[in-house]
């Protein structure tokens, strides 16, 4: 009897163990959000420059594992681990709305090797003007390209609105650039290398409060922890502004401001004066050995979601909040991008 008891329980984990269980959430992060450490790896995860090398079938049997685990089929053998793997290469490649596969440089696994070149070259070439406009130019295009690729599938926007904020962007882009050039002529070669990220930082400081000023006017949505909507809030907007702000400032900041200091060095020593030409591959690796750890970390840095106390909105909505919510301490809202 104990036998037979011994064997069903046996054979009853093994196929616990073999059919994956249909429940798990694979639409959210597979780490836990609310801490920096899960937030830290999903984003790892998401950036994973690798991604952009998978094969077609790669991408074909990931496509595979995750609309079958949708409809609730499990293949056979499949393991956890397996199936968040697919998960995050199906996210890599495939629109979240439409389905389409997405524009291989726009995709999130291009964005350290193509910001990478990009900030490399950039600071390697801040000297004369073609080579600052030319490179504001194709930052700006890479930009408008992630911006086609990520476009929203409900409200798509069209190629007149898509081509206006190229054209916006990538004036305002070269101004700010060619303006603080000007600016900083007379400055000690050390100074100057840092021109550009001066012209990262002051260009994210006038750029999202103004594109998002509808938000700062108006308010964004606030909900309680249940997502229960509470009204619209300018405070919660400045908060998610200022930390958008600054979050791309420090996620540029490893990348444009460390190598300046090498780069200066080395530029000094024989290998460099000989082979002059060296300098934009060593710029390069030295930034993309940043952005590798500065991206995620700094994506990871405040969630998605953010919150305050209920103390801290606008006097108004406090009362409101408290009146048709009361037990409400806390806030959430999406920061945004
Ligand atoms: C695209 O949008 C999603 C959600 O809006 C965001 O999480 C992601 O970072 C964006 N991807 C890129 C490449 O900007
Ligand atoms: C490229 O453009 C984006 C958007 O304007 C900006 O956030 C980023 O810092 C720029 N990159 C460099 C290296 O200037
Ligand atoms: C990308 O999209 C953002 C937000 O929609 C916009 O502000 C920005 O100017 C766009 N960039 C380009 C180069 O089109
Ligand atoms: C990397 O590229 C994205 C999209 O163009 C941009 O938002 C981000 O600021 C860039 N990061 C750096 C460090 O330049």
């Amino acid at each position: 009897m104990e036998t037979l008891t011994k064997i069903l329980f046996f054979l009853f984990y093994q196929i616990m163990a073999v059919e994956l269980s249909t429940s798990i959430n694979i639409k959210e992060p597979r780490w836990d959000q609310s801490t920096f450490e899960g937030r830290a790896k999903h984003f790892f995860t998401v950036t994973d420059p690798r991604n952009i090398l998978l094969s077609n079938e790669q991408l074909e049997s990931a496509h595979k594992i995750i609309t079958d685990y949708r409809k609730g089929v499990v293949s056979p053998g499949l393991s956890e681990d397996e199936l968040w793997r697919a998960k995050y290469i199906f996210d890599s490649a495939f629109h979240p709305d439409t389905g389409e596969k997405m524009i291989l440089i726009g995709r999130m696994s291009a964005q350290v090797p193509m910001n990478m070149t990009i900030t490399g070259c950039m600071m390697t070439f801040y000297k004369t003007t073609p080579a600052v406009v030319m490179w504001q130019w194709i930052n700006q295009s890479f930009n408008a390209i992630v911006n086609y690729t990520n476009r929203s599938g409900d409200a798509p926007l069209t190629v007149s609105q898509l081509g206006t904020a190229y054209v916006s962007a990538t004036t305002g882009a070269v101004a700010t650039a060619l303006g603080l050039n000007a600016l900083t002529k007379h400055v000690s070669p050390l100074f100057g290398r840092f021109v550009p990220f001066a012209a990262v930082a002051a260009a994210n400081c006038i750029n999202i409060p103004l594109m998002r000023q509808r938000e700062l006017k108006h308010g964004i949505p606030i909900t309680d922890e249940n997502d229960n909507r509470l009204g619209e809030s300018t405070q919660a907007a400045q908060q998610a502004i200022s930390q958008v702000v600054v979050s791309r400032i420090l996620m540029a900041s490893p990348g444009m401001a460390i190598p300046p200091f090498l780069m200066n060095h080395l530029e000094k020593k024989a290998f460099l004066r000989k082979f002059p030409w060296m300098s934009a591959p060593i710029q390069v690796g030295l930034v993309g050995f940043c952005l590798v750890f500065a991206t995620p970390l700094c994506c990871a840095l405040f969630p998605q979601k953010s919150s305050m106390s209920v103390s801290r909105l606008e006097p108004e909505l406090q009362e409101k909040i408290r009146a048709s919510h009361p037990g409400v301490e806390r806030v959430f809202f999406n920061k945004g991008l």
